[in-house]
């Protein structure tokens, strides 16, 4: 053989190969989607742990480049003396790019008061820390809004991993890219799955992951402003400000206003 009719052959056996080790995936991962071949396996993805000087869990906030751009932390504007969830949105949580296009889907799509504020809502604590974090953001908007809220919002996590056809929602793409195309999804989330299937308001949380989508238009012009009624009804904003209310959950509040505090 020729070197080139070497390497046309070695690229056949590879591709063979790689489609060979993606069906072995498939039939592991247990899912009802398939994943297709171009994600990384959990393995390749847990081999990538010590090749950051971040941990993926870290909260938007603390890290800079964690999309590869880079760069040092930057310094942020001071929050005023007794804040409101609009100062939070504006000075810590932006630009919110995600949850405003969510909110915006929910509202375009006549879904009632507590859902679109749910999707508004369902991941800014992603800028405090992002394991588990459903029962993060549920337990961080508690002491303010409806327990269906808090329902919606605890609970989206686990569902985003199983489809629900009926609804349109589809297990999404960007979760092979993320947790690995052979990922299973742990005892507990499974079991949290089983629960809130049964529950009555298992479409509240389900209609958060049917406005879940991250590839919705990615030069779609949002703004909080559509959502500051809604958010009046739904969030109880303490007169203190947000952090200085004494609630169970006022220190959350103050880590997110102020992430370079030493201790
Ligand atoms: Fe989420
Ligand atoms: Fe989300």
């Amino acid at each position: 053989m020729s070197s080139e009719e070497k390497a046309d052959a070695l690229e056949d056996y590879l591709s063979q190969h790689l489609d060979a080790e993606v069906e072995e995936q498939q039939a592991a991962a247990g899912n009802a989607a398939s994943a297709p071949a171009r994600f990384p396996t959990v393995a390749e993805l847990e081999a990538q742990v010590e090749t950051r000087n971040w941990r993926r869990g870290a909260g938007g906030l603390f890290v800079a480049g964690m999309r590869g751009e880079g760069g040092n932390v930057k310094r942020l504007e001071p929050m005023p003396a007794k804040p409101t969830l609009l100062d939070f949105f504006k000075l810590r949580f932006a630009p919110a790019n995600h949850v405003l296009q969510s909110a915006t889907r929910a509202m375009n799509t006549g879904m009632p008061e507590e859902i679109i504020f749910a999707c508004l809502m369902h991941d800014v604590v992603q800028a405090l820390i992002k394991p588990d974090h459903g029962w993060w953001g549920a337990q961080l908007l508690e002491p303010y809004v409806s327990p269906k809220v808090v329902f919606a919002i605890r609970y989206h996590q686990a569902l985003r991993f199983y489809a629900d056809t009926s609804v349109g929602y589809e297990y999404p793409d960007l979760y092979w890219r993320i947790w690995g195309s052979d990922y299973v999804p742990p005892p507990y989330i499974e079991a949290t799955y089983k629960y809130v299937r049964k529950n009555k308001w298992y479409m509240e949380p389900r209609l958060v992951t049917v406005n879940d989508l991250y590839a919705f238009d990615p030069k779609a012009k949002v703004s909080i402003d559509p959502f500051m009624d809604i958010a009046g009804r739904q969030f109880k904003q303490p007169k203190e400000g947000l952090g200085y209310d004494n609630s169970p959950v006022a220190h959350m509040w103050r880590t997110v206003a102020s992430p370079d505090s030493p201790l």
